[in-house]
């Protein structure tokens, strides 16, 4: 990947990337458009990072399908898929990591230990083997973006990080490669993320400004929901993800809920 990527760099290309975990759905391939418009040559990766898995969750069920996804990025002018094996990405005794130290505690980090970290040394590895000019992610995971942006800032990466607006179903339940575990009764149940999210910009439209009151008003909604157990609700400052009491500034309200076994993540950004 690495040689030709160099090769490609050497005649004058401009390389864009969009990094995934396969099990392609429209949100990635909204990210590949994205990246398309901006470069001469797009390059997608497929791998399910065995780093950013803590020990209870289970890598081996994430969902997989190939075949399916190449054809997908065939249909979106990629021109080239990377799909590298776990062993031949991390050496046995691999011992450097990268470890963001501000906004990887909070939100999803707090009940994620490590994930972060896995996240950040895999993106790191996937930038110096495809040497992106620009790579684009999406802001379903909020938090994920802005600790790559942070990444990308002190290590002096240079790679354009470009941020794709979050992809929903037509009745508004963010696109997920998760969305495949829920049942018919947990896939109506899961609309309560988004509705929570939405109760929320409506009391802020009305003026509330309290996040306590904002966020009980989730709380409210999502424990009427059998089967869902919210991990966490953060009204948080939009760049530093520090948990904010009253909305002075443009915050980001970002939610983690279980729907049977199923973790669900979903955010908004109120912009005052
Ligand atoms: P994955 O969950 O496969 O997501 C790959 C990219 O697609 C991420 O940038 C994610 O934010 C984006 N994405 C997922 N669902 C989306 C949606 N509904 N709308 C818009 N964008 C969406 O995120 C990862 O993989 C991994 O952590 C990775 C960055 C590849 C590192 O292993």
């Amino acid at each position: 990947m690495q040689q030709r990527a160099l090769e490609l760099k050497r005649a004058g290309r401009r390389i864009g990337f969009v990094p995934t975990m396969g099990f392609l759905h429209e949100g990635h391939l909204s990210l590949m458009r994205l990246a398309r418009e901006r470069c001469d040559v797009l390059v997608v990766s497929i791998f399910v990072n065995p780093a950013q898995f803590g020990p209870t969750e289970d890598i081996e069920a994430y969902p997989r399908d190939f075949r399916r996804d190449e054809a997908l990025c065939e249909r979106e002018g990629v021109a080239m898929v990377f799909y590298p094996s776990a062993e031949n990405m991390y050496a046995a005794d691999a011992s450097v990591w990268i470890d963001e130290e501000a906004l990887s505690g909070r939100l999803c980090g707090a009940s994620r230990p490590g994930h972060f970290r896995g996240v950040c040394t895999v993106v790191a590895k996937l930038f110096n083997l495809v040497l992106p000019d620009l790579a684009v992610f999406g802001e379903k995971d909020a938090q994920q973006l802005r600790i790559i942006e942070r990444m990308v800032r002190d290590l002096n990466i240079p790679v354009e990080i470009v941020r794709g607006p979050i992809v929903r179903e037509a009745d508004g339940l963010a696109m997920s490669s998760r969305n495949k575990y829920l049942s018919g009764n947990q896939r109506e149940n899961a609309l309560c993320l988004r509705r929570s999210l939405d109760q929320a910009l409506a009391l802020f439209g009305q003026g509330e400004h309290d996040a306590a009151v904002l966020r009980q008003a989730m709380v409210d909604l999502i424990e009427c929901v059998s089967e869902a157990e919210i991990d966490y609700i953060g009204i948080v400052d939009e760049r530093s993800l520090a948990a904010v009491d009253e909305i002075k500034d443009d915050v980001l309200i970002a939610l983690a809920v279980k729907i049977g076994n199923t973790r669900l993540i979903d955010n908004a950004v109120l912009h005052l």
